[in-house]
């Protein structure tokens, strides 16, 4: 186990003995909040389990993410477009195993005026043997960046529920429901 790993264990009296992204580096990486209401959700279930690891951390407090930036060899600085893989592993359960959602390894695409938030799909592939399975999660508002000190950073990126995106949430929210906002930073 990694030292950004941790057990699975409950979120709320995790609150304050972990501290904000205990550990991470937070030079470069995505932040992400999922949806407010859904971990508001998550926090009154007597029975929550969950757990941050493969480089992930969480801000307890915030009750935001930060997934390190595993590769930008995908990416072209100069045009924009490709692919930024970022890194972690978060899992929640709830509702004696009924609720289980697992988010890993998010990427961010930039193809052609779109912009799209992917998960490895772990339906397709529980055993990630292949990072090649993904599934497209969020539709972002195509964002501007700043360079600025050797990073390329990216604030405030709009997000909405892609329609393939839905089962992940038991099909309540319907497509493009509003998630929480992305940050990114990368080097340059
Ligand atoms: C035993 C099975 C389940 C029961 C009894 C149940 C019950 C509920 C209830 C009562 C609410 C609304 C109450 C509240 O906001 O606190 C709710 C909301 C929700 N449930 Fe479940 N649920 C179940 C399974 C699932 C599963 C498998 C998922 C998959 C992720 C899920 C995802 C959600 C979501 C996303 C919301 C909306 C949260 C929000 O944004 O307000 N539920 N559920």
């Amino acid at each position: 186990m990694s030292e950004v790993e941790r057990p699975i264990e409950d979120l709320r009296s995790s609150k304050g003995e972990l501290g904000s992204f205990a550990g991470a580096d937070m030079s470069t990486g995505l932040i992400w909040g999922i949806k407010r209401s859904f971990l508001a959700y998550l926090s009154r279930m007597p029975d929550l389990k969950s757990s941050v690891s493969g480089g992930a951390s969480v801000a307890p407090e915030l009750g935001l993410y930060h997934f390190p930036l595993a590769s930008s060899d995908a990416y072209d600085y100069g045009t924009g477009q490709g692919t930024l893989k970022f890194q972690g592993d978060l899992r929640f359960s709830g509702h004696f195993g009924f609720l289980f959602v697992m988010l890993v390894d998010p990427w961010v695409t930039f193809d052609d005026g779109l912009a799209t938030l992917s998960f490895h799909d772990v339906e397709a592939d529980p055993e990630l043997a292949d990072d090649s399975a993904r599934r497209p999660m969020l539709g972002l508002g195509y964002p501007g960046y700043v360079d600025a000190h050797g990073i390329r950073d990216w604030q405030l990126i709009p997000t909405s529920l892609r329609t393939e995106a839905v089962s992940v949430f038991n099909e309540v929210y319907p497509p493009g429901e509003l998630f929480e906002p992305l940050h990114m930073r990368v080097t340059l």
